[in-house]
């Protein structure tokens, strides 16, 4: 296990986000309503990237197929909505899969992430 900076606390004001590399993984680290959240950056679908997906109330949705993710448990609270009919059949194919998420901490004037295996 290993703490990583992500970035300076000043640079994720509430509504921001970043992409941080840890290793060999890429994870997003953002400020939701004061909040600090760390999830996997890929979607664990179809690996395409969670980068611009939507965050309310604690979830986030993936914005392809918008499945969604408890932020603070990663556990899956929508599985493949859409598009409609075509969402529901890939996500037959694909039994759902919660995101990883990873622990958060503000040390220094920084956000850290600890990352498993790095
Ligand atoms: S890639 Fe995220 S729901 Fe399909």
């Amino acid at each position: 296990m290993g703490w990583t900076k992500a970035c300076a606390v000043d640079a994720l004001a509430p509504g921001d986000r970043q992409v941080v590399k840890v290793g060999d993984r890429k994870i997003l680290v953002l400020n939701e309503a004061g909040s600090l959240y760390a999830v996997d950056n890929t979607c664990p679908h179809m690996k395409l990237p969670m980068k611009s997906g939507k965050v309310k109330d604690c979830t986030i949705t993936c914005p392809f197929h918008r499945s969604s993710f408890d932020l603070k448990t990663g556990e899956v609270t929508n599985w493949t909505p859409f598009p409609p009919v075509v969402g529901n059949l890939l996500g037959k194919i694909s039994p759902p899969k919660a995101i990883a998420v990873f622990p958060t901490r503000i040390e220094d004037g920084n956000v850290w992430v600890e990352v498993e295996g790095v």
